[in-house]
């Protein structure tokens, strides 16, 4: 008698839509908002001037989190934004192809790769962040349900460091829809202010979304 087990594969490549010969689209991170959702967001945050860095440190915003098993949240992401990775017992991807939508460029090592945190630490934390708990810092670190995580080009994540819209944009004109409706829907979740010159950038490069 055959196993049932041995006709849930094909099964489940029924169930896959990814199963069709054209590549599917490279995966966004999640609950991106439409352009008039992110000027509507946009309207409700709070304006106020750049808080103090004083007392900030990375390591007050603990990451990457265990997620499940031997996979931390960097791990699930380069997961979740590359094509065809593998990765090994300790959930070190081995292989794969990432497309960084900021620039364009694609990688097929790991080590390319950074997990850039769309609104960035320190920049939260002048922006509200300083007097939130460390559960919450933890939770905003590491946040897989807002589109606070990208899988990007590691030279590229150095350059935006800390840099809000108003002095940082990726180098792909056709990503400042994206980019910028990720970043509002970041701070409008979070509570996390805007200053005045990232409002008006903001909503310059949403205007045309
Ligand atoms: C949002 O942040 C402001 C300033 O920190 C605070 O006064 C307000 O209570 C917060 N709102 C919510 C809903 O947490």
């Amino acid at each position: 008698m055959k196993s049932p087990f041995i006709l849930l594969p094909l099964f489940l490549s029924i169930l896959n839509t990814n199963a069709s010969p054209i590549p599917a689209p490279a995966p966004v991170p999640p609950n991106i908002p439409s352009g008039s959702t992110a000027r509507s967001q946009l309207a409700a945050l709070r304006v106020a001037p750049v808080g103090s860095q004083t007392g900030y440190s990375r390591d007050l915003f603990p990451h990457w989190s265990t997620q499940s098993g031997t996979c931390n949240t960097r791990e699930v992401v380069l997961k979740r934004d590359g094509t065809n990775v593998v990765q090994d017992s300790s959930c070190a991807a081995t292989s794969g192809r990432w497309y960084s939508p900021f620039d364009g460029a694609v990688w097929t090592q790991a080590s390319d790769v950074d997990i850039d945190h769309m609104v960035p630490l320190s920049n939260a934390w002048k922006s509200g962040a300083s007097s939130w708990t460390t559960a919450r810092r933890e939770q905003f670190a590491n946040d897989l349900s807002n589109p606070q995580l990208i899988a990007v080009t590691d030279d590229v994540n150095q350059a935006k460091g800390d840099k809000g819209p108003e002095d940082w944009r990726p180098p792909l004109t056709s990503y400042y829809c994206t980019y910028a409706a990720m970043w509002v829907k970041v701070k409008y979740e979070y509570n996390l202010s805007v200053n005045s010159a990232e409002k008006s950038t903001l909503q310059s490069m949403l205007s045309g979304c």
